[in-house]
């Protein structure tokens, strides 16, 4: 195998990776490994934006103060203020890089104050173009795309390298003196998710094989309000339409939320997506309905134009009609657990992003925290990776061996039957029997995928071994888990009051 030595490595091309890749390349030489297009990656599609108290009325304090309240107390509180403190600054080296955002504060969940800077409901779209235009200028930085990561390479307990297939040049060797994961987040293990096709759970999959610790992955959030359209399956609808005033309302018209809780359409995400899901359930209904009939269209146009292209397209008119939404996965809190500085618990190995649990999310994340977090996190990772002496390893004595891949065709009903497991075992409602079912499932799904005949390498059957790798972890985790908190609700436990609404009689 032929090996290519840099500086650091970043696998993920998202907001994390590439702004670990801008900060690092001030000290030394950079690669970025990407299984897809640089700009394929869940930042391009954050629509919300980026929270931090730069608003008149607001500071950290309160920035805090709500991310630690949707975090439902699990959160690490040193990372929380390290995050928070940090806001600004991230939001001027953002503008620093061209990035362009509009003069108002948007509102979302959980949020005290108007402190979400954004661009229209383009952020992530926006924030990524500034992002990857000063990658391509940066002569430090080189970036592979198509190139899959198969495994992390280590050398005396330590990661020093890894091996990635890079389409007709196949298996090729990488070493460093630093590895970060920057690959996202897991949404295709549900087949209802805001995520793009790219988000296999591939930062999980690897770490676990280097025996990196990983943790809460039972908090996986479901954005309240997706499409729901045949044609556009799990296309996110912000909260901040609800910020601007949207309403949720059930089929007979009745302002539900009202009935669960005080703060109305702006509890935290998963108080309203239980709400919409015991509406679902108790008037048999397949969607709830977002309702921003009663504001300005100018407004609408102006402040969502995404959303109203893609709405139009389909037929429905924001100003005019009720639209039809439901809950779908949208992010995981869980992840590769790190310290202040990315670094995981293997020496050498970071990981920023989505990938990562650093503590700021704690049950539950507070709405537009996390292309935050992919920033301030990355930079400190891009200190810290400065500041370590280790030198790059020589090639000798790593495990260069192919990865197991099954050949793609028989792979397809594996991700499909996991996805139906895990969408009924692992939603936004479980119970300990469904939970039960999907551990059996998934160590059946395992032990076949692992018991087929090898072919060669597909990008789309490692995912399968990664999908399957984050899925074992979502569903011990939620069995292990003996109190509703945040983002898991067990029906089975004894006072499922504690995990909020109900819906009053
Ligand atoms: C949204 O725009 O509602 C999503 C923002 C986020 O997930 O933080």
């Amino acid at each position: 195998m032929r090996f290519d030595r840099f500086d650091t490595l970043v696998v993920g091309s998202g907001l994390a990776g590439l702004t670990f890749a801008l900060k690092a390349s001030a000290f030394g030489r950079v690669c970025v490994l990407t299984k897809a297009e640089i700009t394929d990656n869940n930042t391009n599609w954050a629509q919300g934006g980026i929270a931090a108290a730069v608003g008149e009325s607001d500071d950290w304090h309160l920035h805090e103060e709500d991310t630690l309240v949707a975090g439902a107390g699990l959160c690490d509180p040193a990372a929380v203020r390290f995050l928070v403190q940090r806001a600004p600054e991230a939001i001027d080296w953002l503008r620093g890089l061209g990035a362009r955002f509009d003069l108002e504060l948007g509102r979302e969940g959980g949020h005290s104050r108007n402190r979400i800077v954004h661009h229209a409901d383009r952020t992530g779209w926006e924030v990524e173009r500034a992002v990857s235009e000063a990658v391509r200028r940066d002569p430090n930085i080189t970036v592979l795309e198509n190139a899959f990561v198969t495994r992390l390479l280590r050398h005396g307990g330590r990661v020093v390298g890894l091996a990635a297939h890079l389409g007709d040049a196949g298996l090729r060797g990488y070493l460093a003196r630093a590895v970060l994961l920057a690959t996202g987040g897991c949404g295709k293990l549900y087949s209802h998710t805001t995520n793009p096709r790219v988000a296999t759970a591939d930062g999980i999959g690897l770490a676990s094989g280097v025996g990196a610790e990983i943790r809460d992955m039972e908090f996986m959030q479901f954005h309240p309000t997706t499409l729901s359209h045949p044609q556009r399956s799990g296309f996110l609808i912000t909260e901040a339409v609800r910020g601007a005033g949207g309403t949720l309302r059930n089929h007979r018209g009745r302002r539900f939320m009202y009935d669960y809780d005080d703060r109305l359409e702006l509890a935290p995400r998963d108080v309203v997506a239980r709400a919409i899901e015991s509406e679902l359930k108790r008037l048999e209904t397949w969607c709830v309905y977002l309702d921003t009939t009663h504001l300005s269209p100018e407004r609408l146009r102006h402040e969502f134009p995404t959303i109203w292209d893609a709405l139009r397209g389909l037929g429905i008119e924001m100003e005019k009609d009720w639209v039809p939404i439901v809950p779908a996965q949208h992010y995981s809190c869980g992840g590769v657990v790190t310290d202040l500085e990315a670094r995981t618990s293997v020496p050498g190995l970071y990981a920023s992003g989505e990938v990562a649990r650093t503590g700021v999310h704690g049950a539950n994340r507070l709405a537009s925290n996390s292309l935050l977090e992919a920033i301030v996190f990355s930079t400190s990772a891009a200190e810290a990776v400065a500041r370590e002496q280790e030198p790059v390893v020589e090639e000798a004595a790593l495990d260069l061996s192919p990865p197991h891949c099954p050949l793609e065709g028989e792979t397809i009903p594996i991700r499909h039957t996991l996805q139906r497991t895990m969408g009924g075992g692992l939603g936004v409602f479980r119970t300990t029997a469904g939970m039960e079912a999907a551990r059996t499932k998934v160590a059946e799904l395992t032990a076949h995928f692992d018991s087929l005949p090898g072919a060669e390498f597909s990008a789309y059957s490692r995912e399968a071994h990664n999908l399957l790798v984050a899925a074992k972890y979502v569903v011990e985790g939620a069995l292990a888990r003996r109190e509703n908190v945040g983002l898991h609700f067990n029906a089975d436990l004894p006072d499922p009051a504690a995990a909020g609404p109900a819906p009053r009689a």
